[in-house]
């Protein structure tokens, strides 16, 4: 088991969830979710990728129940479903996206016979629920299999809210996958663990720092808090693990809240003014990225089974001024 203080530690044996552990476990969910608006933060993404619970329960090579969580795609996807019903009964559907990992091959998962029947049927039910978005993993940048384009394509018609893309990306390949409509949002890993200050060098086209793959997923600082900054007076995030996204869309403006609106448009100096309907999707991106750079630092805050998203993060603050 990883730890962030010590590394990998022994474990207990895993035993099956019983019914009731699962419905506690849908109520963990939700009041996480509760607590964290509390916290301040605009929204949740629930974790149901690279081998977290929610994934353990969607692929069958894991789950091998056979009462309702499991034996069937309608099975295996409750799970996942009775917590994104029960997060968004908490604090709101426009405030609830997922992260999902299908074809993905992490904590013992990976490619299964049904993985498109089961997750398309997934993105039908999440949309019939309003979920804000999904957030894709493709991690063969990372050597994993590729997520199959065409696949990609099909799970992002078939649901109604935002689509992130996430794995692999840079300025031109982020802004060009915007473009050709592949997704509503890219997400970045590496490049902002490595840059704190990512959003400014990408403004400025200015070089970045490369991750040190030796510190990945290892225990203290060393590689998550000490990559030097490119602007001198920017000292860095406390990055656990965080994304920044960018997009042009005026779907994003779902996220707005009205502190955060009147923050991104009102007052001399903001980082918005210029942005207007007659730029394009490069410089809302750059607009985005302003806003971040010029503020202190955002916040990550990561659970086993929630990851959360700060407002200075969201993409409203794009598309709420165009
Ligand atoms: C050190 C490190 C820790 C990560 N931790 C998590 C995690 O806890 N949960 C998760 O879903 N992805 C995690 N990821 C994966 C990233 O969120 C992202 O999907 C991946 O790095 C691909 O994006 P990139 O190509 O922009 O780096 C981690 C990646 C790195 C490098």
């Amino acid at each position: 088991m990883l730890t962030d203080t010590l590394g990998m530690q022994p474990h207990s044996v895993p035993r099956a969830m019983t019914e009731a552990d699962i419905a506690d476990t849908v109520r963990e969910h939700a009041t996480a979710a509760k607590l964290a608006l509390e916290a301040g933060f605009d929204g949740v993404e629930l974790h149901g990728a690279n081998g977290c619970l929610i994934e353990q329960v969607l692929n069958p090579i894991i789950n091998s129940r056979t009462d309702g969580y499991g034996g069937s795609i309608e099975g295996r996807n409750r799970l996942a479903l009775e917590i994104a019903r029960a997060t968004v009964a908490a604090i709101g559907r426009d405030r609830v996206g997922i992260r999902l990992s299908p074809f993905g091959v992490c904590n013992g998962t990976g490619e299964f016979p049904e993985v498109r029947a089961q997750y398309l049927t997934l993105a039908k039910s999440l949309s019939e629920l309003g979920l804000l978005d999904i957030h894709l993993v493709d991690h063969s940048a990372m050597g994993a299999a590729p997520v199959p384009t065409d696949f990609k394509l099909a799970l992002r018609a078939g649901f109604n809210g935002l689509f992130i893309l996430c794995g692999g990306f840079d300025c031109a390949s982020a802004e060009q996958a915007l473009i050709d409509k592949r997704g509503d949002l890219i997400a970045f890993g590496r490049p902002f663990l490595a840059n704190p200050d990512l959003v400014a060098r990408m403004r400025k086209d200015a070089p970045l720092n490369p991750p040190d793959v030796a510190t990945f997923y290892t225990p203290g600082a060393k590689g998550y808090t000490d990559y030097p900054p490119w602007r001198p007076d920017y000292s860095a995030a406390a990055l656990l693990h965080g994304h920044v996204v960018n997009s042009p869309s005026s779907k994003c403006g779902r996220w707005a809240s009205p502190s955060t609106k009147r923050a991104a448009c009102s007052g001399r100096g903001s980082p918005f003014q210029s942005l207007d309907a007659s730029e394009n999707s490069s410089n809302a991106a750059i607009a985005l990225a302003a806003y971040i750079s010029d503020g202190p630092p955002p916040m990550y805050v990561a659970t086993p089974s929630v990851s959360l998203t700060s407002s200075r993060v969201t993409p409203s603050l794009t598309s709420v001024c165009m």
